[in-house]
């Protein structure tokens, strides 16, 4: 069975569980991390966790031992330092008690000095530069990732090592004394190296455990509004991909306000991408866009008077005088403008063809006069648009055109209007100043929740029932110094 159909079954059998889930634990962003992303990040960690290991000094290293023809000798290993290392081989592979990653052949060197005394000569001798590699390690770690009151818990649950061989390779000197030195300090050396990779990967860990912790939990999108990105439900862990679900709603910026509770769905699977390489799958629900649209609507940013058209005949009653010739009999040769007002939020509707809305606008026509704006007439639009989505960075970007529109008279001031003669101008007008006007904002986009560093590449975007789902590689630039410092 494939490992993404085990997914599914996984996520459903959790479903079943939160069928009545609380609104607090809907998920309306989720994410998966592929096989192919785990190894992404897992190449990433041991890169740097060799450049940290890099210059590790160990503890000196004290021992009196028996040495056939010379009887106790006091030695001292200071300055061990470890200045190469090679992992060969390394795996990643999500379980269910965890994430367990896997070195293999790990081979490194080290460089210090000795120093030996013996009772019987005058000593101490010593003898330094000397190298040490330790061969054929392996490193186990076993990584717990559980959400924590919203935030990312990562915790080394297990790490465990063994070696395989330490070569010492000494120069100069006696060869029968450092046989006994070798047998004496391989054990030693073999766990002074083990300790040494198990702490700084510790320390490593907790590290990126509290960066994790730190990562904000709203995104902002504009000085308005943030996303809501607060871990909701349990880590998703399957025997191939990480799933994270994330609340995913549009917030005010400082979250004084509390979102419109308009969507009370069941928590969504993430879609399954149709290209499993990737290494990354965002979904996120339509109820993203809605709240991001109810937030917005709230906050009357979804009224603007209209001074400046490019038809700008269209802004004086001559240009409006065989169209609506009452208009123009009441106030000839006055300038206009148009109150755009939407009277409820736009509706998004996402399916598996395609991105759409439905808009509710009341279009007031005003008659200016001297100081005084007079509205005239109110028409009422809906508005039908259909958009593209797309990638623009990290963000979510889209565009809409227009598909169709209706509309109706909601009041006049000027008579009955005839309404097949002002669909040109509407149109014109819907044409011409909302539709640029929405897509000056929709380009501008949403930033989806990655981490800071690594950005999208070669995204696919997929649509379907009521979500839209990033398929997508991710690169990750190494100029950013949150990441580099992690583990270090
Ligand atoms: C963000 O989402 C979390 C989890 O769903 C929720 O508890 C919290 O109230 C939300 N924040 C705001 C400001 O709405
Ligand atoms: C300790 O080892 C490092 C790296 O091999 C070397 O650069 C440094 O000189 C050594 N220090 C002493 C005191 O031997
Ligand atoms: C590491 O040690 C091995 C065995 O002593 C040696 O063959 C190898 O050249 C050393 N590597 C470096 C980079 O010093
Ligand atoms: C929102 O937060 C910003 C920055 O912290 C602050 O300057 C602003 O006054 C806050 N606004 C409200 C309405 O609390
Ligand atoms: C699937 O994604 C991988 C990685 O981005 C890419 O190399 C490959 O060409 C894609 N395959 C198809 C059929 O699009
Ligand atoms: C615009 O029209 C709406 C009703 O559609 C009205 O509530 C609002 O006051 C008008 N705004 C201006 C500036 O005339």
């Amino acid at each position: 069975m494939s490992p993404f159909f085990l997914l599914l079954l996984l996520i459903s059998s959790l479903n079943l569980g939160h069928a009545q889930s609380q609104p607090k634990n809907q998920a309306f962003i989720s994410m998966l991390i592929t096989q192919n992303g785990l190894d992404f990040v897992k190449q990433l960690l041991v890169e740097k966790a060799i450049s940290s290991l890099i210059s590790l000094q160990l503890p000196n290293i004290e021992k009196s031992t028996k040495i056939p023809l010379m009887g106790n000798v006091y030695l001292v290993l200071s300055n061990i330092t470890m200045y190469r290392m090679d992992v060969p081989f390394s795996n990643v592979k999500p379980k269910e008690t965890g994430i367990f990653i896997l070195a293999s052949g790990v081979s490194c060197n080290l460089s210090m000095n000795w120093y030996y005394s013996y009772s019987t000569w005058l000593g101490p001798v010593r003898i330094s530069d000397h190298e040490v590699q330790v061969e054929g390690m392996e490193v186990g770690l076993t990584l717990g990732l559980k959400n924590q009151e919203g935030s990312l818990d990562l915790k080394l649950k297990d790490c465990d090592s063994n070696v395989k061989d330490v070569f010492i390779k000494l120069d100069g000197g006696a060869s029968w004394l450092y046989q006994g030195i070798v047998d004496a300090f391989e054990g030693i050396i073999e766990s002074a190296v083990k300790n040494a990779i198990t702490k700084k990967l510790g320390k490593g860990i907790s590290k990126l455990d509290s960066y994790l912790k730190s990562l904000p939990k709203e995104v902002p999108v504009d000085d308005h509004s943030s996303l809501n990105v607060t871990f909701v439900n349990d880590v998703l862990l399957s025997d191939s991909s990480v799933g994270f679900q994330t609340n995913g709603l549009f917030i005010e910026r400082n979250g004084s306000l509390p979102i419109l509770n308009l969507f009370h769905k069941n928590t969504k699977l993430p879609i399954l991408c149709t290209n499993l390489s990737k290494m990354l799958a965002i979904t996120l629900d339509e109820a993203v866009f809605n709240s991001a649209s109810a937030l917005y609507y709230d906050a009357k940013f979804m009224h603007w008077i209209v001074d400046q058209i490019p038809d700008q005949s269209l802004l004086n009653t001559a240009g409006w005088r065989f169209i609506i010739p009452q208009l123009y009999k009441k106030y000839p040769n006055h300038k206009m403008n148009l109150n755009i007002s939407f009277s409820s939020p736009p509706l998004v509707e996402i399916s598996n063809h395609k991105a759409g809305a439905n808009v509710f606008v009341d279009l007031t026509i005003d008659v200016l006069e001297e100081d005084k704006v007079i509205p005239v007439a109110c028409i009422s639009l809906v508005i039908q648009a259909s958009g593209l989505v797309k990638i623009n960075g990290n963000n979510l970007v889209g565009a809409v055109r227009l598909d169709d529109f209706g509309m109706s008279l909601k009041w006049s001031n000027v008579g009955n209007l005839r309404m097949y003669l002002i669909q040109p101008a509407m149109w014109a007008i819907i044409e011409t100043v909302f539709l640029p006007y929405a897509n000056e904002h929709l380009g501008k986009g949403l930033p989806l929740p990655i981490i800071h560093g690594f950005t999208l590449q070669d995204a696919e975007i997929i649509l379907s029932m009521s979500s839209v789902a990033v398929c997508s590689d991710v690169a990750y630039t190494e100029s950013n110094e949150h990441f580099v410092k992690l583990i270090e």
